[in-house]
């Protein structure tokens, strides 16, 4: 399938097949795709938490709206965001680009600098703000991945982020919960599946009159 076949074959599955798994080779191949997501200096200040078990995502389900995805999807991709993305972050940025690239550290110093003065001037609200944009970035790529994989997909923000944090102990790694991605197959009885899409034109959502 071409580009833009797999993204019309993609939507925001509603309904899965329980029974139907994503394998460890297809979730492996996926998390290296969101591995991959370009982020903003490549801090890639987030982490993903993959949920499986029944019955933690039984308890997950509550706070999101009750949605059928949550339980009936082979793993549920919680996307959470450092809460603050510190200069000891930049500093291990900066040992791994040194050790992958077999560069002296000081050869980086400029780089570095120029990171702690982008997170040294942020408040709070915009480094959580700035942070949220980033994992959407990896949002993106996971959904396209998805869809070259054949992997059905549904991104979720109808979720309490704070009930999240807590069921699954997110904050006292240094996380807050943002936005979710379910993966499995398709059920049969999830009828959105044969509705069209439905988008803005190319004329309205681009202007070339520059
Ligand atoms: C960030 C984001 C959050 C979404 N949250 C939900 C959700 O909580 N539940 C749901 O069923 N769909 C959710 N959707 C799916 C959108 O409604 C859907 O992507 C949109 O209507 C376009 O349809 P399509 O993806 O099927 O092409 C979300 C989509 C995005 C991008």
């Amino acid at each position: 399938m071409k580009l833009l076949e797999q993204l019309q074959w993609r939507y925001a599955t509603k309904r899965f097949a329980p029974e139907k798994k994503i394998s460890k080779e297809q979730l492996l191949e996926l998390k290296e795709a969101i591995r991959l997501a370009p982020t903003s200096f490549g801090l890639q200040p987030f982490k993903v938490f993959v949920v499986q078990d029944y019955d933690i995502r039984k308890k997950l389900q509550e706070y999101a709206w009750n949605q059928p995805q949550i339980v009936e999807c082979s793993h549920l991709l919680v996307f959470a965001c450092k809460e603050e993305c510190t200069r000891k972050d930049v500093d291990e940025y900066i040992q791994l680009i040194a050790s992958v690239r077999k560069l002296p550290v000081e050869a980086l110093n400029d780089f570095k600098e120029m990171m702690y003065g982008w997170i040294d001037k942020m408040t709070p609200e915009q480094m959580e703000e700035w942070t949220t944009r980033q994992v959407y970035l990896a949002l993106g790529v996971a959904l396209t991945a998805t869809a070259t994989m054949q992997i059905d997909a549904c991104p979720m923000e109808g979720f309490d982020p704070i009930a999240f944090d807590e069921i699954l102990d997110i904050r006292s790694k240094g996380y807050g919960t943002k936005v979710l991605i379910a993966i499995g197959h398709r059920s049969d009885i999830d009828h959105t599946q044969s509705m069209k899409k439905v988008r803005k034109g190319v004329d309205e959502l681009f202007d070339e009159n520059y």
